[in-house]
């Protein structure tokens, strides 16, 4: 089931099945994600750098009563007592598995409650006239937003999982015909576009408000760089050359002893190999690489004479049609993903090979900017100019700065009520255990 943001005048009784489907959607995905394994794997830290499984799924209950009960439906707590358990801001993931848990029976029972109680308030608020975080079921919209990026967050988890194999998905279509026969750059006109949205009903608060941006014209590449690519930076001896690194990335690689994307294995000289939820398998040239660092994606396109496009770009590049003037909702147009625009949604578990997905290109002919990967841009998150906080400083503002890189586009892993052509997702450099790939950029000389 697909379902996205609502478009700007859908009537009252769509939005509110909008609404409704969204959660059921995420709700369907969630049960997937934690009734895979059993109890021990829920209540197990895989990772220092994730929760234990449970805990994202109290948490993503305790989210929805916060905010559709008690907000929205301005009722009494169900469980005041676990607020503090399931605030990502009191602990840091790597203390979530020593607090008082809900264990995974009764985290089961908690969303379950919270969730019947919440579709009586969503047959009762009107969904227009009663203020922005009601407005056009914006609360409805963020909530399912919330649960599905827990549910990408839960998908990271059973990859980095020790152990046999609990997902399992079909394989991504063969790349289509002429997909090797792409100009590998795309030249996108210098002038002025439209980034970020005043009207894009469920945009979260930093992808507001739309503004006027004006950049040179640039290259980008048509399709995101391959694992094949990739490789060939690696024989290259890219990881031992500290002429394409940034300072921080050098030390961070050396000290680290990185050589390779995450998950990447070969024995002695022998093909690159990859585990990929709970399987060895080969690494398959075709397809975008996967679990790379910024520092890593960086260095590569220092290598490779180019650099990483700045968000601005990414941005134009994915919504600008050159024969109106108006930026897209999405690169091919303002309708819904529909499975031949974009690999999302954890139909498979992994990136399509690069050139997939002709029908989901951009006016200008850049491929696979939504779903498939990550893409990491040059630029720090920062605000729109006019940013406001709403309704929570805790979402974007307090991560505003410097520490973090933006990433565009969204992953096979992304569902399509979480991904747009204004969407900005956010992490460390250093960070690679998430869905992340990219492109290269260059300036017209
Ligand atoms: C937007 C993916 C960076 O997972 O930290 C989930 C999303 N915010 N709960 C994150 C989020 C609060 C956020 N990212
Ligand atoms: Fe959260």
């Amino acid at each position: 089931m697909t379902a996205t943001g609502p478009v700007p005048s859908e009537g009252a009784e769509a939005l509110r099945q909008r609404a409704a489907d969204a959660l059921l959607a995420a709700r369907e995905r969630t049960a997937v994600l934690t009734t895979c394994v059993e109890e021990p794997d829920l209540t197990a830290q895989h990772s220092p750098l994730m929760s234990p499984l449970v805990w994202d799924l109290a948490h993503i209950g305790n989210q929805e009563e916060l905010w559709l009960l008690r907000a929205v439906g301005g009722a009494e707590a169900l469980r005041p007592d676990i607020d503090k358990v399931y605030d990502a801001f009191e602990h840091p993931r790597a203390e979530r598995p020593s607090l008082p848990l809900l264990p995974p029976a009764e985290a089961r029972n908690y969303v379950a409650d919270v969730r019947s109680r919440v579709l009586d308030v969503l047959e009762r608020t009107p969904l227009n006239g009663g203020g922005p975080l009601i407005d056009a079921g914006f609360a409805f919209g963020m909530i399912a937003q919330h649960e599905q990026q827990h549910d990408e967050t839960m998908l990271i988890t059973h990859q980095l999982r020790r152990g046999p194999a609990a997902l399992s998905a079909p394989p991504p279509p063969p790349a289509p015909a002429g997909a090797a026969a792409l100009a590998a750059e795309v030249l996108v006109p210098g002038g002025p576009f439209t980034m970020g949205t005043s009207t894009e009903p469920w945009a979260l608060d930093n992808e507001r408000p739309a503004h006027t941006r004006d950049v040179p014209a640039f290259f980008i590449d048509t399709v995101p760089v391959s694992n094949g690519a990739y490789a060939r930076f690696i024989e290259d001896g890219g990881y031992d050359d500290p002429r394409w690194w940034a300072a921080e990335g050098w030390a961070h690689i050396r000290e680290h002893g990185l050589a390779a994307p995450l998950f990447w294995h070969r024995d002695g000289g022998g093909p690159w190999l990859r585990r990929r939820f709970g399987v060895t398998e080969p690494v398959p040239e075709a397809e975008p690489v996967l679990h790379i660092s910024w520092y890593e994606a960086d260095a590569y396109a220092r290598w490779a004479g180019r650099r990483l496009p700045t968000e601005t770009e990414w941005e134009k590049a994915a919504r600008h049609d050159p024969a109106t003037g108006r930026s897209r909702r999405y690169p091919w147009g303002d309708a819904d993903p529909a499975p031949e625009h974009a690999n999302l949604g954890q139909r498979h578990l992994q990136p399509a090979p690069v050139g997939s997905y002709p029908e989901g290109a951009s006016p200008l002919g850049v491929r696979q900017l939504m779903g498939d990967v990550w893409e990491w841009t040059s630029s720090d998150f920062l605000p729109y100019p006019g940013f406001a906080a709403f309704p929570y400083r805790e979402y974007s503002q307090v991560f505003f700065g410097s520490a973090h890189k933006v990433l565009r586009g969204g992953s096979f892993a992304v569902d399509p009520v979480a991904c747009r052509g204004t969407f900005r997702n956010w992490d460390l450099p250093i960070r690679r255990q998430i869905f992340s790939g990219f492109r290269t950029a260059r300036d017209v000389a």
